[in-house]
Parts: structure tokens; C-alpha cells; sequence
């Protein structure tokens, strides 16, 4: 029995991450789902929020949980009894650092692996920052993010007068 976790900030979940999610619990026994509580940076969506987004989308992959984290990565997956850790590589830009934070989450537990999954092309150009900003100038996020999503964003905007 594998079990991995799929870790990151998904403020908010786009449907480049349902792609990795979708993939990922079909190779691995069991998906987590670690949704960062990262004290300094200042998100949209509190970790909460981050958390029911998520638990929402994944409702129907018996397979997939959803845990919110705090601290090391390595940690987490340990507390977890997981092996494996998934990240999704869009383009060349994401290599370096994905490679820098996988080779030393191997240097300080050896006992983890990083599994890469490539997006899917269609989705190579996505990302929370994009959605956020296109949403901010009012711009169309439907094909980007699930309608759920799409209208929380809306309401945080509207509460935070459009920013
Ligand atoms: O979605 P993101 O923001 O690209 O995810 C980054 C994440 C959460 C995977 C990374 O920041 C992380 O693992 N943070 C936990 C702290 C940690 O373990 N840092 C050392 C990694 S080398």
C-alpha cells in the first residue's frame, strides 16, 4: 500500500491541480492532500477555507483526504505514514525549484521520494496567482477554476472591495 501526499498553499485549488489530483489517486493507494498553513504569507482563503474548497472537489475520490499542515513538509508526510511526495511540474520556470525543495527533502528524510507529475498541457499556464489577478480585474476564471471556487473568489473580492 502506497500512500502519498500532494502537497501545497491552493489558494485557490485550480483545475491544474484537479488534473494532478485526478492522476495522482489513480497511481497511489491513497492520496493526501496537505493544504499549507503558511503564517507568512498573506493568503485569500484561510486554511480552513482552503481545506472545505478542496474536501468539496474531492468528495467523489474515495481515495483522497484532505489535512491542513503547518511546519516541514517532511514532517507532515512522516506524521502521515507516507512515502511519496507528488508536485506537478508546468514548464522549465518550475524546475529549479522544485528540484532544489525535492533534493533537500531527500537530504533530511531520506526515506521520502518526490514523485513529478507533468500538467497537462492545457493546464501549463495556470496558476493560483493568474486566477486571482484575472479575477481582481473582473476578468472570466470559469475555465480556470471549479463554479464553487469561482464564487468564493468573487465574494472575497466584493468583501475586500475588489483586491
Ligand atoms: O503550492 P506551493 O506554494 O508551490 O507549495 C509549496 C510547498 C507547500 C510544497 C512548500 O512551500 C513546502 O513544502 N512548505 C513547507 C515547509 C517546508 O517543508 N519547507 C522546506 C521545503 S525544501
Amino acid at each position: 500500500m502506497t500512500r502519498a501526499v500532494y502537497p501545497g498553499s491552493f489558494d485557490p485549488v485550480t483545475n491544474g491541480h484537479m488534473d494532478i489530483i485526478d492522476r495522482a489517486s489513480k497511481i497511489f493507494d491513497e492520496l493526501i492532500i496537505g493544504v499549507l498553513l503558511n503564517q507568512s504569507k498573506k493568503p485569500m482563503f484561510s486554511v480552513d477555507e482552503r481545506v472545505n474548497l478542496l474536501e468539496h472537489l474531492t468528495e467523489n475520490y474515495p481515495n483522497v483526504t484532505v489535512k491542513k499542515f503547518d511546519g516541514l513538509l517532511v514532517d507532515f508526510a512522516h506524521k502521515e505514514d507516507a512515502r511519496v511526495i507528488v508536485r506537478g511540474l508546468r514548464a522549465v520556470t518550475d524546475f529549479e525549484y522544485e528540484l532544489q525543495m525535492a533534493q533537500t527533502n531527500k537530504v533530511i528524510a531520506d526515506d521520502l521520494e518526490t514523485v513529478f507529475l507533468t500538467t497537462n498541457l492545457k493546464y501549463s499556464y495556470l496558476s493560483s496567482s493568474i486566477v486571482k489577478e484575472i479575477a481582481s480585474y473582473d476578468g472570466d476564471i470559469r475555465q480556470f477554476v471549479d463554479p464553487q471556487t469561482e464564487a468564493e473568489i468573487r465574494s472575497k473580492l466584493n468583501d475586500n472591495g475588489g483586491k
